[in-house]
């Protein structure tokens, strides 16, 4: 048997509907290649789950994972601490740049979710305080355990649990056209008084469908809960570490949220790691005599050191000129080629934003993540060894920001041609 019918016989796959094509097993991986074992070499489109930076197996972090394993591979995180997890904190509250002061360690991005609407209502609880209530976003994700599920939009993803899922207030994000009924619908809610939070992906909501917002909705809307006493928490989970064209996307606001969660391009797509970074006065909150203030969240491989060793490899490389300059060609590139087929008759609409690029398909079915123009996208990408995984009637390019313009060439080139055969078929 080969790897894909051994892992037929015994795997249980994410997101994976019984009627799926077969796993392709990947045996071998560098730089933007996936290397197949029949033989044929992938272009990895979506950064793996948008989470690789620098490309597969960078031999420099695999060179310093490998260090670090011969030296701390993993230790309790309670009543001991490491040089890479202090490091690693030390640096990502200089790269958040701002009001925050202390870093939380959990394992994904979930998790990292989980954490900060724990640490927002225990932040309140401690206090005395009566304010539970939670404000989300429509279409928002963020992540699939039981918290954050309650935060994100209700739909396929979570129908078998509706019933379980903690009540959320939802409002629309505020969009191209929905800027005043978002920002009208956060401040009557917010008057009720009771409202301890609000996350949201700042700028660009993933999962949902790559839809975009500005950043200066956001900002009025940051604005407005800090003035109820409201804690802001931004999901960045996919939009930190330069997806959006800036270290993190709340930079491009005046103001910084409370809260924010980090995981996915944290460790460069090496290892799962996720974070949590608050101010000072949520972390004092917790300073209590008192037992029951404490903050009782963990995990077992909390701030594991070979994860915290890749971030701090990967946070490295990423603020080396040549990534950034990267980054911003990359950036251009999407936007010229949005430009270039913004009118084509397939698309509804285009968005770009930093390495995003986002092509929303007219079909005749329902716009989302369901519409079954995916999978025949995802066959035609893949028999032109391009992998790319659209949500429902969009399709969307994020690659590791170490492509380069040839490969980028061919994505866009095989998408303009995707193009015409839809034209053609409709
Ligand atoms: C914005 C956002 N938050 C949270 C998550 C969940 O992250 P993970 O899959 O690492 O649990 C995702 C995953 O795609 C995400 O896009």
């Amino acid at each position: 048997m080969n790897w894909q019918e051994r892992d037929a016989a015994c795997i249980w796959h994410p997101f994976t509907p019984a009627s799926a094509a077969p796993e392709i097993a990947v045996v071998k991986a560098e730089g933007i290649w996936l290397h197949t074992e029949d033989g044929r070499k992938i272009l990895d489109g979506t950064s793996s789950w948008w989470v690789n930076a620098h490309g597969h197996a960078h031999p420099y972090i695999a060179e310093r994972i490998a260090q670090q394993a011969k030296t701390l591979e993993h230790i309790i995180f309670a009543g001991f601490t490491h040089p890479p997890a202090i490091e690693l904190a030390e640096n990502l509250l200089r790269f958040i740049d701002g009001k925050h002061s202390r870093i939380f360690y959990s394992d994904n991005g979930s998790t990292s979710v989980e954490v900060a609407l724990k640490m927002a209502l225990q932040f309140f609880k401690n206090q005395n305080i009566p304010k539970k209530r939670i404000i989300a976003f429509e279409n928002a994700y963020h992540g699939d355990t039981f918290g954050a599920m309650s935060v994100g939009h209700r739909n396929a993803f979570s129908a078998a649990f509706a019933d379980l899922l903690f009540e959320v207030e939802f409002i629309p994000a505020p969009e191209a056209g929905k800027e005043e009924a978002s920002y009208a619908q956060l401040h009557e809610l917010l008057k009720m008084g009771d409202v301890a939070a609000f996350i949201f992906e700042p700028l660009v909501q993933g999962a949902g469908g790559m839809r975009m917002y500005c950043a200066n909705s956001l900002e009025k809307m940051l604005l407005l809960c800090e003035s109820y006493g409201t804690l802001t928490i931004a999901d960045e989970v996919f939009t930190g570490f330069y997806r959006t064209g800036t270290p993190l996307a709340v930079h491009q606001l005046a103001t910084l949220p409370d809260i924010i969660c980090l995981s996915k391009t944290l460790t460069g797509g090496t290892l799962p790691l996720g974070v949590t970074a608050v101010p000072e006065f949520i972390y004092e909150a917790f300073q209590s005599s008192n037992p029951h203030h404490t903050f009782f969240h963990g995990h077992s491989f909390t701030a594991n050191p070979l994860s915290c060793t890749a971030a701090l490899a990967s946070l490295e490389l990423l603020q080396q000129d040549d990534c950034i300059k990267n980054i911003r060609f990359i950036e251009q590139q999407h936007q010229v080629f949005a430009q270039s087929i913004k009118a084509h008759k397939a698309i509804s609409a285009v968005r770009c934003l930093g390495t995003i690029l986002a092509i929303e398909l007219k079909t005749k079915t329902e716009s989302g993540y369901l519409n079954p123009i995916a999978p025949q996208l995802s066959m035609y990408f893949l028999g032109r060894n391009i992998y790319l995984r659209p949500l429902g009637n969009v399709l969307y390019f994020t690659p590791p920001y170490i492509i380069k313009e040839e490969e980028l060439r061919a994505v866009y080139t095989t998408i303009s041609e995707c193009l015409e055969v839809l034209v053609n078929e409709n």
